[in-house]
């Protein structure tokens, strides 16, 4: 067993799907997978292990913020040999080119963290999607979601819910970025310490420009077709 995870080697399959909410750990086993076990219940923080369409997948909750996502993401890469993690979370739109429900694929991930400044001294490092799963889920974001929705580009993996300097945004916008979240950067960092791949796969829950937000049923309506797409890419 790990420090955080109260799983046995093999417990843990190459592909683990990493939603925030350890309740959405659960549900995302309870709804997708046939034969699921819970793995760890440490600090309430779940992991299920099961198959979908006869593959081993395990989805793992993470917990809000980088350093919470890195402590998990860290043992499963180094403890249990995972191959591949693809974060299942929600995440604000930036831009009135992105819409409340819309699904936003993440290629790359900026950040205010101080997390890769002190790994890198200093340097920006960018930290990116594994093409391959990026590939594989805008293909099946088509199928399932429609060309209409879905997104691929930069998002901002931001320590603070509440900013303390919203205007920052705005800078961020006219460079690209299309939404905030609070976990990818570090994700595809740790990912790529690893040599292992990684992906980071949205539902927008709220509108930082228009204050439109998802109702709980659109949110589970949405998350469940992004936990499609992210299965789909997982496994092919
Ligand atoms: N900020 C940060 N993370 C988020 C947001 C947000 O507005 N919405 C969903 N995840």
């Amino acid at each position: 067993m790990s420090t955080h995870l109260g799983a046995h080697p093999g417990d843990i399959a190459p592909l683990v799907l990493m939603p925030g909410d350890p309740l959405r750990a659960r549900w995302i086993a309870d709804t997708f997978l046939d034969d699921a076990r819970c793995y760890t219940e440490v600090r309430g923080m779940y992991g299920f292990t099961g198959t979908w369409r006869g593959q081993r997948v395990s989805v793992q909750g993470s917990g809000m913020g980088q350093p919470s996502l890195a402590i998990y993401a860290h043992e499963l890469f180094k403890e249990y040999d995972v191959q591949r993690v693809v974060r299942v979370g929600s995440c604000g739109a930036m831009t009135e080119r992105v819409a409340v429900r819309d699904i936003v694929i993440a290629s790359g991930a900026c950040t205010d963290s101080s997390m890769n400044r002190l790994r890198f001294e200093g340097l920006d490092y960018a930290p990116v999607a594994d093409f391959g799963l990026l590939r594989a889920a805008h293909d099946a974001a088509l199928t399932v979601a429609g060309d209409a929705g879905v997104h691929v580009g930069l998002i901002y993996s931001s320590d603070s819910f509440y900013p303390a300097r919203p205007e920052l945004s705005a800078r961020l916008v006219e460079h690209g970025v299309l939404a905030v979240e609070m976990e990818a950067s570090a994700l595809y960092t740790i990912a790529a310490s690893y040599g292992r791949k990684a992906l980071a796969v949205c539902t927008v829950s709220d509108h930082l420009v228009t204050g439109e937000e998802t109702t709980a049923q659109e949110r589970e309506q949405t998350f469940g077709a992004m936990v499609e797409i992210a299965l789909t890419a997982g496994l092919s």
